[in-house]
Order: structure tokens, then sequence, then C-alpha cells
């Protein structure tokens, strides 16, 4: 039997990158799936190609996504988070506000989809977020996303325990090969490929389905909590 067979994916970030790769390999591997995101056009079209239902919201907005839940007709199994983005600013141009954005996006988000989650996550179903490596090693400019990147993991270690038998994980990429990424480096897209093509030990760049195959796995291994996943082609090692 397909390993999410007759289960329910809920990716909140869904319509392109990690989250419409891991909804496509949920959708292979028997799940229903509900993609959820902001611009409703992109939205309906990745819904459509993989057979999911939808449903268009901002996730920082917390009125819509108690609504979204509210309205959730039943239980669901799996919770895949991917919504937010990163910022980067060195020091002298650092703006707060972009800054807080960014952490809440990622961080206080966890804990409002986490509490939210309590009344529509089956008992021993799955919350998983997206984390990141590349804040681990300090640099100019990484201020931001550094804080983000060590709260991340602490989080999902308390979550697992407050949300048992539930289990809670953080899947932590380097740079995958996203829309996000081909947005944040503009004309420099192809000169990163080809650098981490040749840098990292796996010889090619990590893509939005090396990703998916690793948050089906969280899914369905019953034996990860509270763990965190890095998964970068040994992009931290060289
Ligand atoms: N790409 C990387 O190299 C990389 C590395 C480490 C970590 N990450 C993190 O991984 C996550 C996913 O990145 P990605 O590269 O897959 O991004 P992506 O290709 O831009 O896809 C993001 C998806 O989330 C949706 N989304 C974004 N903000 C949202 C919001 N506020 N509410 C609802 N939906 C939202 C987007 O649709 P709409 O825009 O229509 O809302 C889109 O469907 C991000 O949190 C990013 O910071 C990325």
């Amino acid at each position: 039997m397909p390993a999410l067979q007759g289960q329910t994916v809920l990716v909140i970030g869904g319509s392109a990158g990690m989250g419409l790769a891991t909804a496509r390999a949920a959708r292979a591997a028997g799940a229903e799936a509900i993609l959820t995101a902001r611009n409703p056009e992109r939205l309906e079209r990745a819904a459509s190609e993989i057979g999911a239902r939808s449903a268009a919201f901002d996730a920082t907005d917390p009125a819509a996504l108690e609504r979204f839940f509210a309205e959730l007709p039943g239980p669901v199994d799996h919770i895949f988070v991917t919504a937010g983005r990163p910022y980067y600013a060195p020091l002298d141009v650092l703006e707060l506000e972009p800054a807080e954005r960014s952490f809440n996006d990622h961080v206080w988000l966890a804990f409002r989809i986490a509490k939210l989650a309590r009344t529509k996550l089956r008992a021993g179903g799955t919350l998983t977020f997206i984390g990141g490596t590349g804040g681990r090693r300090p640099g100019v400019g990484l201020g931001p996303i550094s804080v983000g990147t060590a709260a991340l993991p602490a989080a999902v270690r308390t979550l697992a325990l407050e949300l048992a038998p539930s289990r809670v994980n953080l899947i932590a990429p380097g740079f995958v090969d996203t829309d996000l990424s081909a947005e944040l480096l503009g004309d420099g897209l192809d000169a990163r490929r080809a650098e981490l093509a040749a840098a990292l030990p796996i010889g090619r760049v990590v893509g939005p389905d090396d990703i998916a195959a690793l948050a089906v796995h969280v899914m369905t291994n019953t034996a990860l909590t509270g763990a965190t996943f890095d998964i970068d082609g040994g992009q931290q090692l060289v």
C-alpha cells in the first residue's frame, strides 16, 4: 500500500518550491493534499496540476490563519510549513522591521500553527517546518537569519513534547534550487548553481524534490520527532 494512502497532507506555502514538490510527492504516495499560498492564480494552477484542494491566504496574517483552521472540514494527518522568506542585511543597513518580520514569519508562525494544529492534526500526525543551515556559520549580513536558524531547532524540540503523540520536526536545507532562490539571486543564479555543483560533495545542487523525499520520510517514519534534519548536499562541509 502506498505510504500515505488514506492520509491528508496540508502544505502551508504549497504553490511553489519545496512545498509544491512535497505535495506532489505526498500525492504520489497516496495522500490527499491541501495547498495554501497567497497568490490565488499560481495556487490554483499548482492545485489543479496535482489534484489538490486549495485555499489562498497569507499565513502570516493571524486572523486569516485562524479562519482557515476553523473552516478546515476535517482532521489532517500531516502539516508541512514552508511560508516565510529570509532577510539578509549587514548591520549598517539593517532595518529592524523586516528583520523582525522574517523572524516572526519563521519562528513565531511555528508556534501559532502548532497551537492551531492541536484542534485539527490527527493524533500521531506530523508537523514539519523548514529552517536552514546557511545561518549557522557567522557572516556579515547573516544576523537576521542566524537568529531564526538557532531558534527553530529549539522550538521543534519543545513542540515535539507539547504536541505528543503527534511528531514535530525541522528540515534544514542549504541552497535549494527554487523560485525563491532565483528571485534572491537574480542574475547571479546560474553562477551560484555552477559554483555549488563544482564545490558540493554530491556534485550537483539540491532541488525541491530532494526536500520532498525527506519531508515524506519524516511524515512516515514514526520514530522521528523533535529533530532537525540537515539536507544541504554537504554545503556546510566545504
Ligand atoms: N530556497 C532555499 O535555498 C532555501 C534554503 C533554506 C531555507 N529556505 C526556506 O524554505 C522555505 C520555502 O522556500 P522555497 O525556496 O520553497 O520558496 P518558494 O519557491 O518561494 O515557495 C514558497 C511557497 O510558499 C508560499 N508562501 C510564501 N509566503 C507565504 C505566506 N506568507 N503565506 C502563505 N504562503 C506563502 C509561496 O506562495 P505565495 O508567494 O503565493 O504565497 C510558495 O507557494 C522558506 O521559508 C525559505 O526561507 C529556503
